[in-house]
């Protein structure tokens, strides 16, 4: 047996406990939360609706998703700083805040509210397209607040028991390895080349730091409409340009860009929005150029999970989420000008990698 076979051994298993520590604990803090905001708004807890059946679908995915992740740091796929997201001490200080705005969130729920803003988030509506000015998830201010952008990493960890950040980078080692192939800028590479990294609706840039840590030298530019959630990004990650612009009317020239990626937006944009955005992805990518998405599963990936999936926006303001799940994206990319690389399903998410043909 080689050293490294050894190392991988030893560490594996430490790495996947502490991945499913951090699970439990996102887990319980969510059901803890649901309780409380159950008893105060009278409503059933959410998952209530989940059959023993859907669990234990859950639970296999979720440990072949961090099985994979670890894997993936120990064979020198992914950094391994990549793993590590936050203090816990950090994590705790934020729970109140989190506990009472789950009460708020449930409440606006309850009465179908999605149209609900602080005047705050009110003097930021303008300019902004009318599918965005609405609370997403029911969340406080939508996008739209600092309160909004500090709590929603969290928020969304607790949605998917400390998996999403696992989930956004399925597909990175295909990427990286893409580039590495390349000769590009890359976790091998002893002279790396930079080059050029487009992100659309990176949000808070969860999945810039990842991209970041991944192509250490490339020059990053991230996009969101949000300038709250910009101001975070910008904040927790040096070295990345964040700019505000909309993903379907980008402020960049053409052919501008060898990788461009985005998670998590797609399935919030109308239908003629996802391919105003793949218009965009198309023109400022080079030739051969690279574009990987990941976002929810779609209808029949997994057909085990389309009643989860069916269910999710009734529960999460998310007008255009059947509209996604009904239309798979590589039939919106593929005729876009796009050749298939590679799929690849991780819990509740799918990434695809693209290339500009
Ligand atoms: C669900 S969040 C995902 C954020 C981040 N990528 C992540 O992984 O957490 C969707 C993000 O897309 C952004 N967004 C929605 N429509 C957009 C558009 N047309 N242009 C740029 N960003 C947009 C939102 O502001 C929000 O930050």
């Amino acid at each position: 047996m080689t050293n490294t076979t050894i190392e991988k051994r030893l560490f594996a298993k430490p790495l996947l406990g502490l991945c499913f520590l951090r699970s439990l604990h996102y887990f319980l803090e969510y059901q803890i939360m649901q309780t409380l905001s159950a008893i105060y708004t009278q409503s059933p807890r959410i998952s209530a609706r989940f059959t023993p059946e859907s669990w234990s679908l859950l639970a296999t995915e979720l440990r072949a998703l961090f099985e994979t992740d670890v894997l993936n740091v120990l064979n020198s796929r992914l950094p391994a700083r990549i793993l590590w997201t936050e203090s816990p001490l950090s994590h705790l200080k934020r729970v109140p805040k989190i506990v009472f705005d789950g009460i708020l969130l449930s409440r606006r729920r309850k009465r179908r509210k999605s149209r609900d803003f602080s005047d705050d988030a009110h003097s930021r509506l303008d300019g902004l397209p009318d599918y965005y000015r609405c609370n997403f998830h029911f969340q406080t201010d939508g996008y739209l607040s600092e309160h909004s952008a500090e709590l929603y990493d969290h928020q969304v960890e607790l949605l998917f028991a400390g998996a999403a950040d696992a989930m956004r980078r399925i597909v990175l080692p295909e990427v990286v390895q893409l580039f590495d192939e390349r000769g590009a800028d890359s976790l091998s590479a002893s002279s790396p080349a930079p080059f050029a990294i487009l992100e659309l609706g990176c949000g808070t840039g969860s999945m810039t730091k990842n991209v970041r840590l991944a192509f250490s030298s490339a020059e990053i530019v991230a996009t969101d409409l949000s300038e709250p959630y910009l101001k975070k990004a910008r904040r927790r990650l040096k070295g990345v340009r964040f700019v505000e612009a909309d993903a379907a009317k980008l402020p960049f020239k053409d052919e501008a860009y060898d990788l461009v990626f985005s998670v998590f937006m797609f399935h919030e944009l109308p239908r003629e929005v996802r391919n105003q955005v793949i218009q965009e992805v198309k023109r400022v990518l080079k030739p051969g150029g690279i574009f990987f998405y990941v976002d929810s599963l779609q209808l029949d990936d997994r057909p085990n999970f389309n009643h989860i999936l069916r269910n999710f926006p009734r529960d999460f303001h998310e007008p255009y989420y059947l509209n996604y799940i009904e239309s798979p994206m590589r039939d919106l990319i593929e005729p876009a000008g796009f050749r298939t690389l590679t799929t690849r399903f991780g819990f509740l998410a799918k990434g695809e990698v693209f290339k500009k043909i």
